[in-house]
C-alpha cells in the first residue's frame, strides 16, 4: 500500500511527514498544481500535494486534475485520501460536521474528465456507480470516530464549478436533486482515480451553510461570510492532521 493525500484549503502541509523529499513532476497532460512531498507517517508510504497550489493560487476550475492524478499513479500510489471543505446543504450538514461522502453528482463544465481521450486506442467506460472506494471510506470513518469528531457517511456531494458560490435557487435544485453537501473539486478527481485503478475517498469538513441554509426554519440564512468559512478552515486543520494519523494506524 502506498497513500496518497491530497490538501485543499484544508490542510496546507502535513507537519508529522517524516524523512521527506519534494519532487516536481512534469507529465503528458502538463504540469501538476505543486511539488509532491514523498515520506512517511508512523512507517508507511506517504504522498501529499495541495490541489490549489502552494499559495492557493490555483481556482478549482483551474486545477490540472488530470496531470496530479497521473503523477500520483507513476507514484505507485494505491490509496488516496482527499481533503476538501464543502457548504452544508441538508439538516444534518452542519458547520465543523466532519463527513466521508458516499456518492458523487457533477455540476461542473469545460473540465478535462478522462484519460479516454487519445483516439488512439478503444475507449474503456469505468464503472462509476459508487464513486469512492467503501473500504477506504470505512477505514476513514473509523479514524474521525477514534478522534471523537461528529461524522456522517451517507451524503451526496454536488460538485460546482466555481470559484464563485452559488445561488440560492441552485443550492434549492440541488437539494431536491439529492445533495447533501456541495463543493468544487471531487470532480473530475474521483472518476481520474477510478480510470488509473487508484482506491480514492473523501474526508469532508463542512464550514459553512450553503446558500440560503442556516439550519433552522427560524433562523435567518444571512450571507456566505468568508471569515467564517476561514475560521472553521483553521479550526479544522490540527483535527485534520490527527484523522490522517488516524487512518494511517488503521491502514498499516
Ligand atoms: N459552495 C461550494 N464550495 C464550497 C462551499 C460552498 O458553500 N463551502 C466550501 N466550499
Amino acid at each position: 500500500m502506498k497513500l496518497a493525500i491530497i490538501g485543499g484549503s484544508l490542510l496546507k502541509e502535513i507537519k508529522s511527514l517524516e524523512n521527506i523529499t519534494e519532487e516536481r513532476i512534469k507529465t503528458p497532460f502538463g504540469l501538476p498544481s505543486d511539488n509532491f512531498t514523498s515520506g512517511e507517517i508512523d512507517g508507511l508510504d506517504v504522498v501529499y500535494f495541495n490541489r490549489h497550489g502552494v499559495s492557493h493560487h490555483i481556482a478549482p476550475h483551474q486545477i490540472n486534475y488530470k496531470a496530479n492524478m497521473f503523477v500520483l499513479k507513476i507514484l505507485d500510489i494505491t490509496h488516496i485520501i482527499s481533503i476538501t471543505a464543502v457548504g452544508g446543504i441538508t439538516e444534518k450538514m452542519s458547520p465543523m460536521k466532519w463527513v466521508v461522502p458516499d456518492q458523487i453528482i457533477d455540476y461542473t463544465h469545460g473540465r478535462m474528465q478522462t484519460y479516454n481521450d487519445s483516439n488512439d486506442k478503444e475507449v474503456q467506460h469505468i464503472d462509476f456507480s459508487y464513486p469512492f472506494d467503501e473500504l477506504l471510506s470505512k477505514e476513514l470513518s473509523r479514524a474521525i470516530e477514534m478522534a471523537s469528531c461528529d461524522y456522517e457517511t451517507i451524503a451526496t456531494y454536488g460538485v460546482t464549478q466555481g470559484p464563485r458560490l452559488e445561488t440560492v435557487a441552485e443550492i434549492k435544485r440541488m437539494e431536491r436533486d439529492g445533495c447533501d453537501i456541495v463543493g468544487m473539486t471531487a470532480m473530475p478527481e474521483a472518476a481520474f482515480a477510478r480510470e488509473l485503478e487508484m482506491k480514492y475517498t473523501t474526508l469532508s469538513l463542512v464550514v459553512n451553510w450553503a446558500a440560503g441554509k442556516s439550519g433552522s426554519e427560524n433562523e435567518d440564512p444571512g450571507l456566505v461570510s468568508m471569515d467564517e468559512i476561514r475560521q472553521r478552515i483553521s479550526e479544522g486543520s490540527e483535527t485534520t492532521e490527527k484523522i490522517i494519523h488516524n487512518v494511517v494506524s488503521l491502514l498499516k
